[in-house]
This record gives structure tokens, sequence and C-alpha cells, in this order.
């Protein structure tokens, strides 16, 4: 009875305790469509192809799938030059493809997430060319959906003068461009053809939020969205200050200068927490719809910079993409800190903040190009057991590399703002876009055209889904087992991460356990250097369930372990080898999974 009027004092009648997202910890699988599978022979990727490929994205243990862009568009930028909101591109399919792939998805449990490009249109879009026709607000409601402005140069000079001087992060190049209509420049924050909406208009905001409710109405399960931080400029568009870091011939053009007021301005908050809420809306509440940002940090601290957004969006619904497992170095040391300050920080804000980890996307370059194909394995050990959503980009769980694209091949926009590198010539960011290697046959099995809008990897015989999967200790089946056994458990989809003391600075250590001590808890180890390495926890190791030389050997499936380990493999547990009580050891570039006791 106590009990019953304390708690009615403390909990509101209809109290339920947050339920956690389907978006904590799920595994979201990239698919950029242009490249995954061709159902057409034209050599370029579509909806039908990435239906075909919906039972192997099953097996793979994938939860939810991103699809990039293909919504009708010039392809100036390859789909983020959105055209028209609500429909497909021709060259993608029709919306029907699109709501059979909905279905498909449906029928095997795999939400879909997919992209929206929201801080710009193309400027094909309807809304642009209206905009472009005339200054005049009385005649014109399209006025200032865009950003207009005057040229500055001093009356009476016949030349034009941009506004300031930002410039574009495609190219590096100025981000205006004087229109002759209105005699006036739009801000294009990336590629000429992509021209910025205006923000600050409610109308844009109630459009683009239309559109949201479009896709939902179709039972999408929520959105990636696209470079948010352009959303906000600073209000007087002040110069961007230089860059005192830069290195002329080795870094981007675009970060000669800082980029402190043509982007991330606060209001960008403001204008995300508005979208979050068309996912609070009554109708979508069935399906826990969910939103990821794509942000890089560009400040000196990039945990504020990410926390920033779970504070200023609702985490319930919303979380930041965290790109530091594309950016930090390869480096035992960097991560323990990182892990160790981000999931604590976390925690403060609400227990159910959903962590978002990416190793690769079509902007960057390759995981296994970038840290090499040893530690690639061992990455995919801590992509699959870290916290929150992990986004794994098509084609890394085959140890897809970065393709050399033949000049007369190069497509990438970007390509034009790019430094030499080496003997390379400039490539975009086509390199990381290559056909999806499905089999040693013509085009990888990716199309039966005669030619594919990008080459295939000159490796795709020997280095092929098909191959793979028939060798049971490949990278690919290295995935799929990690994938069956994050899905099968609590502790990796929903526990806490705990960095662990572990006496070599070569070791990363940390254990993913659950509130109820009844479920399975893990400790996962990574050598992140080429050399192997015995190194002690001071705490007691359960069964080794998984290593990443040899994932044949072990069982994960996280219910029946076995500690069936290959004679071969020198790892020894506590207390029952050579290097002694609680030590452990590694070999170059192995991560491990034990048991925790
Ligand atoms: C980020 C996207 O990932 C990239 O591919 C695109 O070029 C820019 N945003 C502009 O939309």
């Amino acid at each position: 009875m106590r009990d019953r009027i304390r708690n009615s004092l403390i909990l509101p009648p209809d109290f339920q305790p947050i339920q956690p997202s389907w978006a904590e910890g799920a595994l979201v699988y990239h698919i950029y469509p242009r490249s995954f599978q061709d159902s057409n022979a034209d050599g370029v990727g579509d909806l039908l192809g990435v239906i075909k490929r919906m039972d192997y994205l099953k097996e793979l243990g994938v939860n939810a799938i991103w699809l990039s862009p293909f919504y009708p568009s010039p392809m100036a930028d390859f789909g983020y030059d959105v055209a028209d909101y609500c429909n497909v591109d021709p060259m993608f399919g029709t919306l029907d493809d699109f709501k059979q792939l909905m279905a498909e998805a449906d029928r095997r449990d795999i939400r879909v997430m997919i992209d929206l490009v929201s801080n710009h249109t193309s400027d094909e879009h309807i809304w642009f060319k209206e905009s472009r026709k005339s200054r005049d607000h009385t005649t014109n409601p399209f006025n200032d959906w865009y950003i207009w402005r005057d040229s500055v140069a001093p009356a009476g000079s016949d030349t034009q003068q941009p506004p300031n001087n930002w410039r574009n992060a495609l190219t590096g190049g100025p981000a205006w461009e004087w229109d002759d209509t209105r005699q006036q420049y739009y801000l294009h924050s990336f590629d000429i053809h992509q021209p910025d909406l205006n923000w600050s208009n409610p109308t844009v905001r109630a459009a683009i939020k239309q559109a949201m409710r479009f896709w939902l109405d179709l039972g999408v399960d929520g959105f990636r969205v696209d470079a948010v931080y352009w959303m906000a400029k600073e209000p007087l568009m002040s110069d961007d200050p230089g860059n005192p870091s830069f290195v002329e011939g080795e870094d981007l053009p675009y970060h000669a200068l800082r980029h402190d007021n043509s982007r991330g301005w606060p209001a960008v908050y403001a204008y995300l927490s508005e979208m979050a809420d068309v996912l609070h809306e009554e109708q979508y509440k069935d399906k826990q719809r969910f939103m990821v940002t794509e942000a890089y940090p560009e400040g000196h601290n990039p945990l504020v910079e990410y926390l920033n957004f779970y504070v200023g969006m609702d985490p319930k619904v919303a979380a930041p993409f965290n790109f530091e497992g594309l950016t930090m170095p390869w480096d035992a040391s960097t991560w323990r800190k990182f892990l160790r300050a981000f999931h604590h920080a976390l925690n403060q804000i609400d227990p159910h903040c959903v962590a978002s980890y990416a190793f690769g996307n079509h902007d960057q370059p390759r995981i296994a190009t970038r840290i090499g194909e040893a530690a690639a394995r061992s990455a995919s050990v801590l992509l699959l057991t870290l916290p929150g959503m992990v986004f794994l980009y098509y084609g890394d769980e085959i140890g897809m590399k970065n393709v050399v694209i033949p000049k007369d091949m190069v497509q990438d926009p970007a390509a034009k703002g790019d430094v030499i590198r080496g003997d390379l010539q400039p490539q975009g960011r086509d390199p990381e876009r290559t056909p999806m290697q499905w089999t040693a046959a013509k085009n990888g099995g990716f199309s039966d055209a005669a030619s594919t809008w990008l080459p295939l990897a000159p490796d795709y015989e020997q280095c092929n889904v098909e191959a793979q999967l028939a060798d049971p200790d490949s990278l690919l089946n290295l995935y799929k087992k990690l994938g069956t056994m994050r899905s099968q458990s609590d502790s990796l989809k929903h526990g806490q991460l705990k960095v662990l003391e572990v006496d070599s600075p070569y070791v990363l250590g940390y254990s993913r356990e659950h509130t109820d001590s009844d479920v399975q808890a893990y400790v996962v180890l990574v050598n992140f250097s080429g050399e192997p390495v015995t190194c002690s926890l001071g705490a007691p190791l359960g069964r080794r369930l998984l290593s990443s030389l040899s994932p044949s050997a072990g069982s994960a499936d996280g219910a029946e372990l076995q500690p069936d380990l290959a004679p071969s493999e020198a790892v020894t547990e506590s207390g029952s080898g050579s290097a002694g009580e609680g030590s452990v050891r590694l070999e170059s570039h192995e991560a491990v999974i034990y048991a925790a006791v």
C-alpha cells in the first residue's frame, strides 16, 4: 500500500519506461544504388537490383538499409542534386519499384532509411526554376526559397562581385553563382547545380517536411539527412576566416578557409528539431521512425560537436553520425580515449541516446585501403560490437578497395577540386563508388551491360561475394558471424560499453554488458598493431567465442558457447596458458570476442 502511494506520487499514472528504438543496436547496410546491382543492363544499379540482393542482406544479419538518393535528378552530383523529392529517377526505376522494395524489405524484417537532401536542390527543381524568374516578392511566391544576394561591386563597375568569400565544398571554388535573369548571385555550398535552400523561410521548411511525410506514408523507417551543417549560416554572411593549418597541395582547396560562418550556425538544431517532430506525429508513431544526420566536425573538439546534436534534437528519434571511424587514426589509445568520453557523455544525456558509427561511405576512401586488409578484419569486429547503429558500406564486407579510375572515366564533379596525390590524377570520390563485386563473371555479376558506369575493381575475379562465401574464414564469413552474433545478443544491441584497463598500448579492450545480469556479457579485445601482443586485463575471461583471424573456429551464436578453438591459435585465457594468470596473446591485427564471466 505504502509503495502504491509513493509510486503514485512520483510517477504519472500513464508512465511508461522508455522503450529502446529499433535503431539501438541495428546493423545498417549503406547502399549506393548506382553501384549495387543493375537489373536492366544499362550499366547502372537500380531498385529492382536491390530487391534481387535482399536475401543476401538478410543472411548478412542486416537490420536496415540506407539508400543513397534515387530521386529524379540531372545527376550533377549523382543524385544529391534532387529535382523532385517525391519520385524515383527512371534510371533507378519507378515509384512502384520502390513500393515493391518496401514490401520485400518488410517481409524480411529489414527497415528502410532513405537519404533526405535538405540543404539544397537541383537547379532543375521547379522551386529553383520559379525562384530564379524574378526577385519581386509580390508576384513570385518562390522569390526567397533560395539564398539570393546582390553583387557588392562598387556602383558603376561593369563586373560583379559576390557578397563574401565563401567556397563550395565540392571543388573549393566560389560558393556564389551569378544569375543573369535575377541579376543576383545565388549560394551553392556544393556544385553550381545545387542551389542552397533558404531554411530561414518557414515555407521552405514546411515543404521539406511534406516531402518527409510523403515517404513516411509509404512506410520508410527513417532518413539519413544530408549535409545538415550548411542548413544554417551566420545571419550577416560574414567572410570565413583563413585556415592557418592549411597545407597547399596537400589539403583540399576548400580547407584554405575555416568555415565558421558558412555553416554550422546554431539555428541548425532548431531546423532539425522541426524535422524530428514530424517523426513524432501520431500517424508515424507505430514504427519508431528515426533520422541520422550527416555533419563532419571541423572544430578542435569533435566530441562537443556530436553532443550538440544529441542535445539539440530529440535523441529518441534522432542521432548524428559519429565519423570517428572514418577520420580517427587506427590507433588503440585514440579509440580508447574517444569511446570512454563519448559513451560516458551520452549516458549523461540519456541512456537511450543512439550512437551511430560508420567506417565507410560513398564520400570517403574504402576502409581496406585506408588501414590495410589485415586491420580491416579487426575493424569488422570493432564496428559490429560497438553500441548503437553501425553502418556498413556496401562492399566493405568483402574488403573492396579504392579503385584507380582511368582519366577518361572519372565522373565525380568533386574531382575538379581534388589534389594530385603521387602519380594519381584527381579522382574525386569515384574510387570508393565502383560496382559491387558479386562473382567472377563479366562485370562481377553487377550488370549484363557492355560497360558499367564506373569500372570494376581489377581484383574482382578473386575478391567477390561468391568466392568469399565458399571460404569459411573469409572477411565476408567473419561479417556474417558478427552479424548473427549481434542480432542474437541483447548485450551487443542494448548493453553499456565499458572501456577496460589493458596493460598494452596496442590493445583496446571493452565490455558490452546488459543491465539484466542474466544476459551474457562480452569482452572485446582489438590488437591495433602489426605485431603479436601478450597483454593482461587483470580480470578473468570466459570462453573465447570468435577470432577475426579464424572466424570458423569459434562459436559466435552467443547461446551455445563452445570453446572449440583451433589448435593453431595462440590465444591463452585466464589461468590456462603460458602467458600467465589473466593474460591473453593476440596475433598481429587480431580482434577477439570473449564471453565475460
Ligand atoms: C554529402 C553527400 O554524402 C555527398 O555525396 C554530396 O556530394 C554532398 N553531401 C552534397 O549533397
